[in-house]
């Protein structure tokens, strides 16, 4: 058997919580492969709301089994908080879930340092979601993080002697901190974790595959945040395309099935950086307001604008994406014109290609189409779209070269048509 990645295109927040959780039935397993309580993930069903950061989105089907696989970094604290409010909803974690020994934690100091990093930064701050993750990955890179696995021996040794680099760091950046509080709720947040099964996940998930099990890995963030691919300097500190779910699990690239790339009828982003298409006017309002676009955990407001065929191709050739899922669909049902960027325009230059350089003027180079102007969230079944939003479908597939296999019209599970 093989791994179907199911990813973001776009900027993060395309809705893969909700489609993974739909997905599911059709997977014994569910994994996440990077990223960590950065990511909020909404899923909705039976008039119940969750969002999950750390815990991969298959957790409320049945007993399958759920995998933190090693290329994600978990915060001890933020995990516990997570899993005891599952818990008190119902739903028990504690035996479905597993942890790889090699993902790595989140120390509070690495809060701290992300902190003081973008306060560093001033203006050309990233904008980032404040939750360690940049310095996370920073020492597993230069090889001082600390591993799930290491909670099970001399622990203490090892967090004190990162702890301290920390403190140099913090102290050099003349960054003021309190850390009593935070490390007290870390190390409890360190104890709860050990009820959990810490696993090899790379033989386990490979064993696994051998065994004919099927398995859906769940992305986070957005191939538009990758660290080599996206739109550098502004990105998180993971590699969220396709390949990051091989060094993430520990499988090897003939392993990868379908990959399922999934984006909004429209666009967002939050945080700094550039976003060619955004809307600074009422348009944009209207969309941010219909789609609610605030952050599911953090609340900042996203940024909106129309939907980007230059960054969503690129997006598109880099993961290999097999199949498509559109969003969001729902949000579009009451606009008059609908648009689509499909080149940029650059120092009076026409291009298609996303460029190397961001920090310039780009104008988005539309076409317009005629909106539905119909309320399609109580659709059951394609043939009851009106025909411009199937007009708008065949354009985006006609462009993008792959089926668009799931359409979604609303936050609910129910409101999913597949074709
Ligand atoms: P993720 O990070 O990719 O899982 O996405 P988020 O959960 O951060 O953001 C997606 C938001 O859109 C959530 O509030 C979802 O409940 C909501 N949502 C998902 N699909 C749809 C849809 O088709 N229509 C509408 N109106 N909302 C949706
Ligand atoms: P999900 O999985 C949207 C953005 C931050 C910031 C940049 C770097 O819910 O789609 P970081 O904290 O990762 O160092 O921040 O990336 N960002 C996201 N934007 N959705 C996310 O996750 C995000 N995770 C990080 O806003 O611009
Ligand atoms: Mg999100």
């Amino acid at each position: 058997m093989k791994v179907d990645v199911l990813l973001g295109l776009q900027w993060g927040d395309e809705g893969k919580g909700k489609i993974v959780d739909v997905l599911t039935p059709n997977y014994d397993i569910v994994t996440r492969f990077q990223g960590g309580p950065n990511a909020g993930h909404t899923l909705e069903f039976n008039h119940q709301k969750y969002v999950l950061r750390s815990v991969p989105s298959g957790i409320f089907q049945g007993e399958k089994i759920n995998i933190i696989g090693n290329g994600v970094v978990l915060d001890p604290t933020l995990f516990k908080v997570e899993a005891e409010a599952l818990a008190k909803s119902g739903h028990d974690i504690t035996k479905r879930l597993l942890i790889s020994k090699k993902a790595h934690l989140i120390l509070p100091t690495h809060r701290l340092l992300d902190a003081a990093y973008e306060a560093a930064k001033g203006a050309s701050k990233v904008g980032t979601t404040g939750k360690g993750i940049g310095p996370t990955y920073t020492d597993k890179v230069s090889r001082n993080g600390l591993r799930i696995g290491d909670i099970l021996s001399d622990f203490k040794n090892k967090y004190d002697t990162l702890i301290a680099r920390h403190k140099q760091i913090l102290q050099s950046l003349n960054f003021e901190y309190t850390l009593e509080q935070l490390e007290k709720e870390w190390f409890e947040g360190i104890e709860y974790l050990k009820q959990f099964t810490f696993i090899d996940s790379e033989y386990e998930i490979n064993r696994y595959l051998k065994e004919g099990k099927s398995i859906l890995a769940e992305g986070a963030q957005g191939s538009m945040l990758d660290v080599d691919f996206g739109s550098y300097p502004f990105v998180t500190s993971s590699n969220t395309v396709c390949a990051g779910a091989c060094t993430g699990l520990g499988i090897a690239p003939h392993k990868i099935g379908d990959v399922y790339g999934i984006f909004k009828a429209y666009c967002t982003r939050v945080g700094s950086g550039p976003f060619p298409t955004e809307l600074h006017d009422e348009i944009g309002e209207k969309i941010g307001q219909i789609g609610h676009e605030f952050g599911a955990v953090t609340g900042r407001k996203r940024r909106c604008g129309w939907i980007d065929l230059v960054a969503l191709k690129y997006t598109v050739m880099i993961n290999g994406v097999t199949q498509l899922i559109m969003m969001k669909s729902d949000v579009l049902d009451s606009f008059d014109t609908i648009k689509a960027c499909v080149a940029y325009r650059i120092n009076g230059k026409e291009t298609t290609r996303f460029p190397f350089e961001t920090n310039t003027e780009i104008e988005p180079v539309y076409v317009e189409m005629k909106g539905w102007n119909t309320d399609m969230t109580q659709m059951q079944s394609e043939s009851e779209f009106p025909k411009e939003f199937k007009d708008y479908i065949h354009f985006l597939e006609k462009e993008l070269e792959v089926p668009i296999k799931i359409i979604s019209i609303g936050p609910d599970r129910a409101q999913t048509i597949i074709r």
